[in-house]
């Protein structure tokens, strides 16, 4: 099978494309990915000899570029986008052009290259918030109700993807995935930016008293769901993805990392919330039951499994982590100037 992989220099594009090649050896993958802030181009240094693996430096609202590409492709997985919500909040038109246009400019030409088989690859963050003390949980029937800049342009995204399968019969499929943590994840995300703090003897900053939850699933949980939606998924359905029901305040989840890791809680700073702070849990029944896919890593396991690969990557995030922090600092500027 021929797959174009968008966005695989981002952190989930990236353990996809080396769990598909390491689960798939003979099917061959085209990586197109416009290298943003959020890319590493070191993430495939060791596929150099690898004839199966193909990077084009590119956009995806780039249509000449997409026509190049597309001819003889079985499959899209569609990864590309902004996701960090903090710079959806700082520069939001960045995510319409890549999220919403970028996704609609894909579908298009999908459709245009003889109706590709298109996956694309959601987020939870498009059902809103759980109010807090609640149990209830996400599922595929949800109603949209996004909260932040991101997770707008994520739901119009996936509305657009729907439209292509119900207009045009484009043979799409949508997963909508609870938040993700493992290898290769951007030092500005809350849990790498956390273990390469304690790496470097920095605090933990805490977005208010860390009340707010998430649910957690290790990448390799998540690149084995997809690998399960494209293989056995039913055409035009969407699939929600979670963590093991470990749904976890903020709060407890900094404890673990921070024990984990051997240090002590002064280490944690609380710091003024974020706007439109959400809390999301989800309900993966019909994966499961549907198509027989579990997470196989606890967040012990998985944790460990990310704070040694962190431990044991410092060339790979040491730049990324500066440029995070400065980000952070400007952040706080301008929340400053806004006051
Ligand atoms: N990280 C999570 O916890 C999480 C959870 C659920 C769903 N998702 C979704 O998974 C996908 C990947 O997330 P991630 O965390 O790996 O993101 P990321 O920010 O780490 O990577 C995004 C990648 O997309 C590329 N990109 C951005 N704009 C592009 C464009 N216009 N054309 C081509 N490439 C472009 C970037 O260079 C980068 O390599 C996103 O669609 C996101 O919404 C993420």
């Amino acid at each position: 099978m021929k797959i174009l992989v968008t966005g695989g220099l981002g952190f989930i594009g990236t353990n996809f494309i080396h769990y598909w090649l390491e689960t798939h050896p003979t099917d061959q993958i085209t990586n197109l990915d416009k290298v943003t802030y959020a890319a590493n181009p070191t993430n495939f240094d060791d596929y150099v000899d690898n004839h199966n693996y193909k990077f084009v430096k590119g956009d995806i609202n780039d249509v000449a570029l997409l026509d190049q590409i597309l001819p003889g492709i079985d499959l899209i997985v569609h990864f590309a986008a902004e996701t960090h919500v903090d710079r959806s909040i700082d520069d939001p038109m960045a995510f319409v052009k890549t999220n919403v246009l970028g996704t609609y400019t894909l579908l298009n030409s999908a459709k245009k290259h003889g109706n590709i088989r298109f996956h694309h690859i959601s987020t939870d963050e498009v059902f809103g918030s759980i109010p807090l003390g609640s149990t209830a949980q996400f599922s595929e029937t949800s109603p949209y109700d996004p909260s932040s800049p991101y997770s707008a342009t994520k739901a119009s995204s996936d509305h657009f993807v729907r439209a292509f399968g119900k207009t045009f019969g484009l043979p799409i499929t949508i997963s909508n995935c609870s938040n993700n943590y493992g290898p290769y994840a951007n030092p500005e995300k809350l849990v790498p930016r956390m273990i390469t703090n304690l790496i470097d003897g920095q605090k933990i900053p805490v977005y208010g008293q860390g009340a707010n939850f998430r649910d957690w699933l290790y990448v390799t949980d998540h690149c084995r769901a997809i690998d399960t939606i494209i293989s056995h998924g039913i055409i035009g359905e969407t699939y929600c993805i979670g963590g093991l029901k470990e749904t976890s305040r903020n709060i407890d989840l900094v404890k673990k990392v921070i024990k984990l890791m051997g240090k002590s809680e002064d280490v944690i700073e609380y710091v003024a919330d974020r706007p439109a702070h959400d809390n999301y849990a989800v309900n993966w029944d019909k994966i499961s039951t549907d198509l027989g896919w579990k997470p196989l890593e606890t967040l012990e396991s998985g944790l460990k499994k990310t704070i040694d690969w962190y431990v044991s990557h410092e060339s790979w995030w040491r730049d990324s982590k500066a440029e995070a922090e400065a980000f952070y600092i400007k952040l706080n500027n301008y929340k400053n100037l806004n006051k």
